[in-house]
């Protein structure tokens, strides 16, 4: 018999019963901007803030409406202006190279090895184009930090980590996001935290904070944040630093922060699931399993496979076949831009130079999330059906 597997892919847990319960005072009181307080009370956007720089070990946290948003913020609040040149992942989600964009910025691609990470020679090979890198740790997947800081640091590079797959990840028992100048995180639907939209900033420089809290829209409230640099570094900066406005609200942080005290819990079950799908998949003819480095602590939300050198016609094979099984996967070397799923040539505002081994490499890279709705049967099922059609293609090419 031919097992279907019938979970949905998009389908996430739902919000916990103490951050409904929080989110309904909130609109019970009515107060939802993060600066409507009353008297003294911190609010939950601050709140959460305070929280999440205790959890990262950073000075500052700031809570704003995205991820994109927060990659943006840290654009600008290192000074980067129209024209500059930023160095990023080709392997990577629209949003990365689009924060660029938004601060009239030109991404530089820099390439993908095989284990998924920023090719860290062609970093250094590409080291005097740019004075900042905005690094993604794309999927989940950490690079070796120790080097790649190492390079950045010798070239004066500033660092900014796009961490929207790693909140809870570490490279050495280093935080993810606590490398760099700046780290960002997303809590849209799909990501560690869940409040719809939402992003999260961190960092240790006390400019940096304050401007990015006065662009994310503080007027002259800044004060009330969670996390507020000395009074004397906002003399310095409030004059000129615009306001562009990107909040986040009470409602948003309200849900946020219980689920901020499960984060680690919550990823150790990501884990479990993602080496019960790897298990299942290890040893299939013609697919190679991306093997994670010690030094890494991972968060397996999302799993990815590679099927290199396989023709195109051979992967939308195994995709037809594994989807009409309802095994959702998704392809990265796809040449047309599909879903949350684009290549770096297809981002057409941002000319690149072709990478023809990276090219291989994405054009290879399969990818799967692993919500927690899933169980680790559900899990095992998946490997299975993945497996088999996998097989079934490899060997029809053969
Ligand atoms: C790698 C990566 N970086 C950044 C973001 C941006 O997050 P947001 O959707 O909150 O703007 C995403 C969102 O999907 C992402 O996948």
């Amino acid at each position: 018999m031919t097992e279907v597997f019938k979970g949905s892919f998009t389908q996430q847990e739902p919000i916990p019963d103490e951050g409904i319960a929080a989110a309904l005072e909130v609109l019970r009181s009515g107060r939802l901007h993060r600066y409507n307080l009353v008297g003294d009370e911190p609010g939950e956007v601050a709140l959460l803030e305070q929280e999440f720089a205790a959890y990262t070990g950073a000075r500052y946290a700031l809570a704003v409406a995205s991820g994109g948003y927060a990659m943006g913020t840290a654009l600008r609040a290192i000074g980067v202006v129209p024209g500059d040149r930023v160095l990023t992942n080709a392997f990577t989600l629209a949003p990365v190279p689009g924060a660029i964009a938004s601060v009239g910025a030109v991404p530089v691609f820099v390439g993908v090895t095989e284990d998924l990470t920023i090719d860290l020679d062609d970093l250094a090979a590409k080291a005097d184009q740019a004075d900042v890198l905005m690094l993604s740790h794309m999927r989940g997947h950490i690079c070796d930090m120790e080097r790649l800081m190492a390079i950045c640091d010798a070239a004066g590079i500033t660092v900014i980590e796009d961490c929207a797959h790693t909140m809870g990840a570490a490279w050495n028992g280093r935080a993810s996001g606590r490398w760099g100048k700046i780290g960002c995180y997303s809590t849209q639907t799909y990501k560690h935290m869940n409040s719809g939209e939402g992003g999260l900033f961190v960092t240790d420089d006390d400019e940096v904070a304050a401007r990015a809290i006065m662009l994310s829209g503080s007027y002259m409230l800044y004060n009330r944040n969670g996390t507020v640099p000395p009074a004397e570094v906002f003399e310095r900066v409030k004059y000129d630093t615009p306001n562009v406005s990107g909040r986040m609200d009470h409602l948003r942080a309200a849900i946020l922060r219980p689920q901020l005290r499960a984060l680690d819990a919550q990823c150790a079950k990501w884990n479990d699931r993602y080496r019960v799908v790897e298990d299942g998949l290890r040893g299939t003819p013609g697919l190679g399993v991306v093997e994670r480095p010690a030094e890494e602590t991972m968060v397996g939300s999302s799993i990815q496979f590679l099927l290199l050198d396989w023709t195109d016609t051979a992967v939308a094979e195994v995709l037809k076949r594994c989807l009409d099984r309802g095994v959702e996967l998704k392809w990265f070397g796809g040449a047309e831009p599909s879903g949350f799923t684009s290549r770096y040539d297809s981002w057409r505002y941002a000319p690149s130079t072709p990478m023809p081994a990276s090219d291989r490499i994405l054009r290879g890279i399969i990818d799967m999330r692993l919500p927690l709705t899933f169980s680790l049967a559900d899990c095992a099922q998946i490997a299975r059906i993945i497996r088999a059609e996998v097989g079934t293609v490899f060997q029809a090419q053969a």
